[in-house]
């Protein structure tokens, strides 16, 4: 199995369809055509085999404000994902390893949102965000409501000492997290 690195800019328009086939299969109904744009802008890990993608992780910038501090870009992990036929080999873990160095050479915090996969994220060290989190939308500032999904990769621990503080995204069209 190949383990490429690309930015988004360099991600031709026939690997754009692989991904998104890669991810329908992956995610069924739930993944939509908001949640494929999250995934561009900035760099994506594919895992290849024999040519045909079968793994993939994007981390793009994102504003976000946590506590009171200034606002911080941090990397936004966006469509993670593993061909069904190829999970359980270490697939994901290979592709996440990889962009996690991409992380650690561009952002001092990444972040992302899972419904399914917090136990997958911990083995990789990944910390649940244990606060409240927020969306900054045209209309103020309001809460989610919801989050328990929201996990933190702190690469440089005292940027973010506080996992219970709040957390606030800039809103999106699609899901803001
Ligand atoms: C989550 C996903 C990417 C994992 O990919 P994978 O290639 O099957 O994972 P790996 O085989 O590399 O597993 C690595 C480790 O994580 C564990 N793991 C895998 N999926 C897990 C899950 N959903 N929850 C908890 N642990 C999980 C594995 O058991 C393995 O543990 P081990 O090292 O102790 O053996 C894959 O199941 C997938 O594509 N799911 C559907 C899409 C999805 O939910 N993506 C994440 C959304 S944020």
């Amino acid at each position: 199995m190949d383990i490429i690195v690309v930015d988004s800019c360099h991600v031709d328009r026939a690997t754009r369809l692989a991904l998104r086939a890669l991810w329908d299969r992956a995610f069924g109904e739930r993944f939509s055509d908001d949640d494929a744009d999250h995934a561009y802008g900035g760099v994506h890990v594919l895992a290849r085999d024999g040519g045909r993608i079968v793994g993939h992780a994007s981390a793009v910038p994102r504003r976000i404000g946590f506590g009171d501090r200034p606002w911080l870009t941090v990397g936004y992990v966006e469509a993670v994902a593993t061909d069904p036929a190829c999970q359980g080999q270490g697939v994901g873990r290979r592709t996440m390893t990889r962009l996690q160095e991409e992380i650690r050479s561009r952002w001092p915090v990444a972040l992302l949102s899972t419904g399914r996969a917090t136990g997958f994220y911990e083995r990789l060290g990944w910390e649940r965000w244990r606060g409240p989190s927020y969306t900054r939308t045209a209309a103020g500032v309001v809460p989610d409501g919801e989050h328990g999904g929201l996990m933190i990769l702190r690469v440089d621990p005292s940027v973010v000492p506080d996992l219970a503080t709040r957390v606030t995204c800039e809103d999106r069209p699609g899901d803001a997290w």
